[in-house]
């Protein structure tokens, strides 16, 4: 038995357990909810609707002239009325009340297989503010997020009878989003192997423990151990630039409608964390592999002396 071949074991053990929290988090209401690759702070989305007391009803009916305007400035006026018209005077009124009114969350966050929504508890403006979750979709593999189909649905389902496009929804948003769900479906495969050959490698390590300083089990365990880095290290990679690109293209095209995207730190973290273990247990299987053919080497040469011994005993005899 030889017990540092259990350090890259445990390496692999806590990979592989923080991989399937990356994978399972978010998988029901309020599990791990921190742990997303993006949260969307939708609890001002709309607020264009919303006429403020500089630039009151009439200036948004006089830019749309024509019945649309009009329309316009009486959906203003059913929202001011319904929360009670104190929305143009206080900002911190509209993040709290007005995805209510429009009958949408106040978050919604993607996971890697599914999406949680809920609202902002005490309220969205809040210093310190926790999540409340309402509800996650189901999980499935290669999820696709479609913010535009669930926004539209829940407008349509609102209060106000709504659709994206009363609110100057940009099409940038769901087009960024849909980049995003194709290169998460390559993600998807290559965590699926990375956790695999962690999980094999836990096995196969501890086989190696067993049976001391075989240099062909520390070989394989090195190859497996090598696959599930480069794997888990090619998703961290991708997600990372994922997470960036799409955070980004969301503010840029979605501040002004009302809609903030924030970046899942802690999700990144831990997918970085489980690579870099990964690389770890790789070298001590380099290590071990080198220690192994030393102590081979030593077993020939003192086998070698012992016959050599033996036969010179022998011929004496
Ligand atoms: C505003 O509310 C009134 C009465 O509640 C309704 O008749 C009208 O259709 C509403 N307008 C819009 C644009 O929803
Ligand atoms: C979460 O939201 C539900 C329904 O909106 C509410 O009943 C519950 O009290 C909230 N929980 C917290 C901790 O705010
Ligand atoms: C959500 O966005 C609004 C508008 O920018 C902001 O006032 C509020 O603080 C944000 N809430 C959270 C929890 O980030
Ligand atoms: C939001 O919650 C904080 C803390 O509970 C409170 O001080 C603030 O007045 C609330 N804001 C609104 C608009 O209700
Ligand atoms: C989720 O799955 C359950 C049963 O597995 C099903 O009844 C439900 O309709 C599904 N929900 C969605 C949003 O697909
Ligand atoms: C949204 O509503 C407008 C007018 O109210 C309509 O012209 C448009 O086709 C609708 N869009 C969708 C996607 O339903």
């Amino acid at each position: 038995m030889r017990f540092s071949a259990l350090i890259p074991v445990a390496c692999a053990m806590v990979a592989f357990v923080l991989s399937m929290l990356a994978l399972f988090a978010g998988n029901k209401p309020g599990f791990m909810e921190d742990y997303n690759i993006m949260t969307l702070n939708t609890s001002t989305l709309g607020h264009v609707l919303v006429p403020t007391p500089t630039s009151s009803s009439s200036s948004s009916a006089s830019s749309t002239s024509s019945s649309l305007g009009s329309f316009i400035s009486s959906l203003a006026q059913n929202i001011t009325n319904s929360i009670e018209g104190e929305l143009a005077s206080i900002e911190g009124d509209i993040a709290d009340k007005l995805a209510q009114t429009l009958g949408i969350s106040q978050w919604y966050s993607l996971h890697f297989m599914d999406m949680c929504q809920g609202s902002y508890a005490p309220n969205a403006t809040a210093k310190h503010v926790h999540k409340n979750t309402t509800e996650c979709s189901n999980q499935t593999a290669m999820y696709h997020f479609n913010l535009t189909q669930t926004l539209n649905d829940q407008l349509h389902r609102g209060g106000l009878n709504l659709n994206l496009s009363d609110i100057n929804w940009p099409s940038e948003i769901q087009d960024s989003i849909d980049a995003a769900n194709t290169a998460m479906d390559a993600t998807f495969i290559l965590f699926m192997i990375g956790i695999g050959a962690a999980g094999v490698s836990i096995l196969a390590g501890l086989v190696a423990f067993l049976v001391s300083g075989s240099r062909l089990l520390a070989f394989g365990n090195w190859g497996l151990t090598t696959i599930s880095f480069t794997a888990l290290l090619i998703t961290a990679i991708i997600l990372t630039v994922v997470q960036g690109k799409f955070v980004h293209a969301i503010n840029k095209n979605g501040n002004d409608i009302g809609i903030y995207a924030y970046r899942g730190t802690k999700y990144l973290i831990i997918t970085w964390i489980a690579p870099a273990l990964m690389f770890l247990a790789s070298l001590v299987w380099v290590f071990e592999f080198c220690i192994g053919r030393k102590q081979q080497k030593r077993e020939y040469t003192e086998k070698a002396s012992y016959t050599k011994r033996s036969k010179w005993s022998r011929s004496r005899i």
